[in-house]
């Protein structure tokens, strides 16, 4: 369709995307409410990730919120190191998110295969996800289930994060009851080795809370375990909630006192937070002696060993 401004310039409104126009391939991912495909776009032959959401579960699992504030986050997000939302579309029965590919899967299945990271791929990959962070929380967003299956890798091996999916928007400055200390009460809890004490005992997360995360996968790329586990969800709470965890033998040390001080019940302590000094403050820790933040997309990774 075009539509003719008194300019005389004509703006044509871009074409709705169908199922039709791509091949859909393997599945490469799997959820609760959704499946992902690699897809090949018909033409020009663009390999996508096709998330594929079907409606009647959506409704009947009471999810609509969810799914409509995946959307919104993911089109407002615009930086190399998060999975892109390119097009979005409908039939009657499915809804459709055409995500970039990110080629080289999750940084998990690297750490499986490994065992754990070395001293140089675990502050790279903890710097990429802290640079990552500091560009979602400056626009004014919590990812809440941030863990290594939510961390791609496209084919250079830098990070793309994935799953929008238990996201929230805060609003900053917003000091209503509802909103106090940009936090929410909500009913919803990430998954159980990653969540923070807050969100066990208050059941609200804010920007505090993905630090909390950050603090969980770096001991897990450095020692291969998340630092609290557990038979069954309640014991993992209940560590998490009297932070109980320990150091394996050699964990290194400037790490460790990272950790540390992420890993910190009051939400208004971590390192990272506004109240500790922000972004700048946990970019300066010592573990992150000689990365060059400024140009870590261009950065070639370490190697993965
Ligand atoms: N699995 C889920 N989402 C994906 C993506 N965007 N790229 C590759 N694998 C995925």
């Amino acid at each position: 369709m075009s539509t003719s401004s008194e300019s005389g310039i004509v703006a044509s409104k871009p074409i709705k995307k169908t199922p039709n126009d791509f091949v859909f391939g393997k599945v490469i991912g799997e959820g609760s409410y959704s499946t992902v495909y690699l897809a090949k776009e018909i033409g020009p032959g663009t390999e996508y990730a096709i998330k594929v959401l079907e409606k009647k579960h959506i409704m009947r699992e009471r999810k609509t919120q969810y799914v409509m504030r995946e959307k919104e986050v993911l089109m407002n997000i615009n930086h190399p190191f998060f999975v892109r939302l390119y097009y979005t579309f409908q039939d009657a029965d499915r809804l459709y998110f055409v995500l970039g590919y990110a080629r080289r899967g999750e940084l998990l299945d690297y750490l499986h295969k490994l065992s754990s990271f070395d001293e140089d791929c675990s502050r790279f990959y903890c710097a990429e996800i802290v640079k990552a962070l500091e560009y979602l929380h400056g626009a004014g967003i919590v990812h809440r289930d941030l863990k290594p299956e939510n961390i791609l890798l496209n084919d250079e091996m830098h990070i793309q994060i994935t799953d929008f999916g238990s996201a929230k928007i805060f609003k900053e400055g917003d000091t209503s009851e509802e909103n106090s200390s940009n936090q929410r009460k909500n009913s919803f809890v990430g998954t159980a080795q990653y969540v923070s004490p807050e969100v066990l005992t208050s059941k609200s997360a804010s920007k505090s809370s993905d630090l909390w995360a950050l603090g969980c996968i770096l001991y897990q790329f450095l020692s291969g375990e998340p630092p609290f586990r557990g038979g069954h969800e309640y014991q993992i709470f209940q560590k998490i909630t009297k932070l109980e965890y320990e150091f394996p033998e050699g964990f290194n040390s400037l790490a460790r006192d990272l950790v540390q001080k992420l890993l910190v019940l009051d939400p208004d302590k971590r390192l990272g937070s506004d109240e500790m000094g922000g972004f700048d403050a946990l970019k300066s820790h010592d573990f992150f002696t000689g990365i060059d933040w400024d140009h870590l997309e261009e950065t070639k990774p370490p190697e993965l060993v």
